[in-house]
């Protein structure tokens, strides 16, 4: 049986998984600002190469699976495990209903536009993005998605530093930067359209 402390790794590394693959599709969606056949042409070589898309999304599928499983296990062992000395009480600082409300919403928005991405029809990736950023329902749903991952990350930033045993002021600005660029870099797809 793994500790509170193992299970806290466990769930830090699987969340860091996700957060390296995150930072990839950000950069390759930057594509889109540079035009319709490098954005296509970028897709259709990973479309093409199956065996490392499918390796990245069955890693993603293992990690969220993993991280969430131990997300949840630790909260219903929590009671029992109050002693533990972690420098920052996450739960006294935000109300458990919020956080866990935040990332229950995050998980529903990877599944849906997971989903959603995988039944684009046409390979012309570029025109089926432009579609789904000019309904305002769809942009609406992705401004919430960037929002709870915006939150989400940054808890999980700032704890994960505590987790391998920095403190959380040495790098808070840090935390705010990355989110910044990586939220930037996901939101200026939509912007792009409406410029
Ligand atoms: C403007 C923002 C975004 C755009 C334009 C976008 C676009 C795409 C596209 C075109 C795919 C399909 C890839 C394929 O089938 O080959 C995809 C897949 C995926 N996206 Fe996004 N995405 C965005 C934001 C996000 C965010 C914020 C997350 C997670 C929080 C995310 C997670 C994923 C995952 C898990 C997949 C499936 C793995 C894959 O097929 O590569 N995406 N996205």
């Amino acid at each position: 049986m793994l500790n509170a402390y193992q299970t806290k790794r466990l769930m830090a590394v699987a969340g860091l998984v996700f957060f390296a693959y995150l930072l990839l599709h950000m950069l390759a969606n930057l594509n889109f600002l540079t035009g319709a056949d490098n954005f296509n042409g970028f897709y259709r070589w990973f479309n093409e190469a199956v065996i490392l898309r499918w390796s990245i999304i069955t890693l993603l599928i293992l990690s969220i699976l993993l991280h969430t499983i131990t997300a949840i296990a630790r909260q219903f062992d929590v009671n029992s495990k109050r002693h533990i000395p972690y420098k920052k009480s996450y739960p006294k600082a935000i109300p458990r209903l919020i956080a866990w409300s935040g990332a229950g919403l995050l998980f529903a928005f990877i599944v849906g536009h997971f989903v959603q991405m995988q039944l684009l029809e046409t390979r012309d990736f570029y025109a089926e993005i432009s579609t789904i950023f000019n309904n305002p329902i769809m942009l609406a749903l992705y401004a919430l998605g960037f929002a709870s991952l915006s939150a989400h990350l940054h808890h999980a930033l700032g704890n994960v530093g505590q987790t391998f045993g920095l403190s959380h002021k040495q790098h808070h600005g840090l935390v705010l930067l990355i989110i910044f660029i990586l939220i930037g870099g996901f939101a200026a797809v939509p912007i792009s359209i409406y410029l």
